[in-house]
């Protein structure tokens, strides 16, 4: 082959290196994570995810004009109730802190995407993502309660609603929900493909929900499989999910990669907050180039087939590509 063919040609420069280049990444691709807080006066940094706040839905609605100024595809919405039971009442409240923060943010940005998530984890007082009863968390009681949470939030003007608990048959349930209650246009993105993962680390600390006991190693997928992905891909798809979600991202991109050659659904993915946390020790510990990291981590997500990525580095990146 060599001396005929020699690579190197294509990159001789960043003219043609930027020609050739297969996978590009922009702002609308982002869906960008946050954190609301009922009490709070003002926002409150996250210290193992600098440059991520919780905040007052005051606070929430600037960050979300700026997110929209930045041509940032849309937000995800987490609340941290001030009032936590057994039944995570706060989670389907109509003043609840998320439906306050969806009026507020639609009424000042009306056109920025609103995609809420929908879990248990943050309202309830063992900080499972189902209802507990002794030591087990319950499936079939956690649809009735998060069927109510995504009609609230859809009530409140969400454009969108994301289940993150990993209760079987949730898709079903909600959609149904949805549907009997005229919100038929509303879309479901599934977190499909949810890992129980050390990197959500970070995040507890962010919405508050690690659990009082144990693991949620009873609903959220073994790391080591891959085929199972593929069957709860396939549920969620049957159930109605518009958007599989795989999570979390960087250590799964094989699995981005079998979902998107399997199925034609749009495919996101969640570069959760460890992912997030580590480049910025990393940088911190002077070991790291921040910005060419978050970059090449992105555009790798982007690579294995993502449609979309929920990440923490959303404004930082757009801020990049927008120069
Ligand atoms: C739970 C939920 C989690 C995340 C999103 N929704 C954490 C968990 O399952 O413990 C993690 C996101 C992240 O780590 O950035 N409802």
């Amino acid at each position: 082959m060599f001396p005929v063919h020699r690579p190197r040609r294509l990159r001789a420069n960043s003219a043609i290196r930027s020609m050739m280049q297969e996978t590009t990444i922009s702002p609308n691709n982002f869906i960008y994570p946050m954190f609301v807080k009922e009490g709070l006066n003002g926002k409150h940094e996250i210290s193992s995810m600098p440059g991520c706040y919780q905040e007052s839905v005051a606070e929430a609605v600037k960050t979300a004009q700026e997110v929209y100024s930045l041509g940032i595809g849309g937000i995800i919405l987490f609340g941290i109730p001030e009032h936590l039971d057994d039944l995570a009442t706060s989670a389907y409240n109509a003043n609840g802190i998320v439906q306050q923060a969806i009026r507020a943010i639609k009424n000042k940005v009306p056109e920025l995407y609103v995609i809420t998530d929908v879990c248990l984890c943050e309202y309830t007082t063992y900080g499972h993502c189902g209802v507990v009863s002794g030591e087990n968390i319950l499936n079939d009681l956690s649809l009735d309660l998060l069927s109510k949470e995504a009609v609230s939030h859809a009530e409140a003007g969400a454009d969108m609603v994301a289940p993150s608990d990993m209760m079987d048959g949730r898709i079903g349930a909600i959609r149904a929900a949805l549907d009997s209650n005229r919100y038929g246009d509303v879309p479901i993105m599934s977190y499909a493909v949810k890992y129980a993962s050390a990197f959500y680390g970070p995040f507890r600390d962010a919405a508050e929900s690690t659990p009082k006991f144990g693991d949620r190693k009873t609903y959220q997928m073994d790391p080591a499989n891959r085929r199972e992905a593929l069957r709860e891909a396939a549920l969620d798809m049957e159930e109605g999910a518009d958007i599989i979600m795989v999570k979390p991202a960087l250590p799964y991109l094989d699995i981005i990669r079998d979902l998107k050659e399997r199925f034609a659904i749009p495919l996101a993915a969640y570069n959760v907050s460890g992912e997030y946390s580590l480049v910025h020790a990393g940088a911190r510990m002077g070991w790291l180039d921040y910005e060419r990291v978050m970059m090449e981590m992105l555009v790798s997500i982007k690579r294995a087939g993502a449609d979309v990525i929920i990440t923490y580095f959303a404004k930082d990146a757009a801020k990049v590509l927008n120069r």
